[in-house]
């Protein structure tokens, strides 16, 4: 049997799926690589061993606990830069492409308009600054490389916000969600399309990707109750009445405007939330905590 000439690191994550997913729906051949039990991004021989022949690499590998990372900063630092650097120097030795995934947390959200791609990072996070340093490490081996800046992520799998305002918004009558930061929520199944689109066009470098719109995690919040037939009042607060490890930035709009020239606008992240809740429904798939989500959403 030929070795798959694509593959997907950290395939068992929510944005890695979707990868996969993408790739199978395009036909490409693709290996996934689960998490670290089957592949190990900061073990450099087993990288090389396992992307032998390997021409296109999908790294959606990371440490993505925010708050964890404060605490756990090594580990951060080992995984997302000493992982990215093996990635990116065996690419270097195969000719490779490597797609790499990084954050709106590389800046430090004192903007004011959304951020340009060449604007000058500078995290407030320990996960802000880890990531960072993935995208130098891979800069500075120089592999083949396109670096695809993203923000807020869902999918109707996996941990994440929209799920877990599912969850809540079940169980409780109120909730309280910050209305001071401000970000575009992105679909991981739209931002694994667009990541092929930015391929297939020959993007190299750095670009970002992210669902059209921006929103406050209130306005987020608010939009995905208002999606089901929950009673569940949304409020907002400020960040700083829930106080987390991590600081948070303000602002994580990220401009995409040298991504819309080569593959066109994506679409507004509330179309893709509706479909993502859409998908919840239709599969019956409880949210975490067991709490069935209305299928009323199917009528809207
Ligand atoms: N989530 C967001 O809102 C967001 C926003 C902007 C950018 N991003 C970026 O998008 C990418 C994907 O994020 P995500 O939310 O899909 O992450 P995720 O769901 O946390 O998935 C991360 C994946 O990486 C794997 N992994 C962790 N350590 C590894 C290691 N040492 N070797 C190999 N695999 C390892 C995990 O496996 P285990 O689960 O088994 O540990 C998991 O499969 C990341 O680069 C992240 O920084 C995410």
């Amino acid at each position: 049997m030929n070795t798959p000439t694509t593959a997907v690191i950290g395939a068992s994550g929510m944005l890695g799926r979707e990868l996969v997913s993408a790739c199978a729906a395009r036909g490409i051949d693709v290996i996934g690589f689960g998490g670290p039990e089957a592949l190990d991004i900061t073990e450099s021989d087993a990288v090389r061993e396992a992307l032998r022949g390997v021409k296109l690499v999908l790294n959606a590998a990371a440490y993505t606990d925010v708050d964890g990372a404060e605490s756990e900063a090594a580990k951060a630092m080992r995984v997302n830069q000493l992982g990215p650097m093996n990635l990116a120097r065996t690419c270097r030795d195969n000719d490779a492409l490597l797609v790499h995934f990084s954050t709106d947390y590389v800046f430090n959200g004192v903007a004011s308009s959304a951020y340009r791609v060449e604007e000058e990072p500078s995290p407030l996070n320990v996960y802000g600054l880890s990531k960072l340093a993935g995208e130098h490490a891979i800069r500075d081996i120089g592999c083949d490389h396109l670096i695809i800046r993203s923000s807020w992520l869902f999918a109707p799998h996996s941990r994440n916000f929209v799920r877990t305002i599912l969850d809540l918004s079940s169980q409780r009558s109120t909730l309280q969600v910050v209305a001071d930061q401000t970000g575009r929520p992105t679909a991981c199944g739209d931002l694994a399309s667009m990541t092929l689109g930015l391929v297939e066009a020959g993007a190299k470098g750095t670009f970002h990707a992210a669902n059209h719109g921006r929103c406050t995690w209130f306005e987020f919040a608010r939009e995905i109750v208002a999606l089901t037939d929950s009673d569940c009042r949304v409020e907002p607060c400020k960040t700083n009445d829930q106080p987390r490890p991590a600081p948070r930035p303000r602002f994580g709009v990220l401009d995409l405007t040298e991504t819309i020239k080569l593959i066109g606008k994506p679409r507004h992240w509330k179309a893709a939330l509706r479909d993502c809740v859409e998908a919840l429904v239709v599969a019956g798939r409880a949210a975490p905590g067991g709490q069935t989500i209305s299928p009323t959403v199917q009528e809207r």
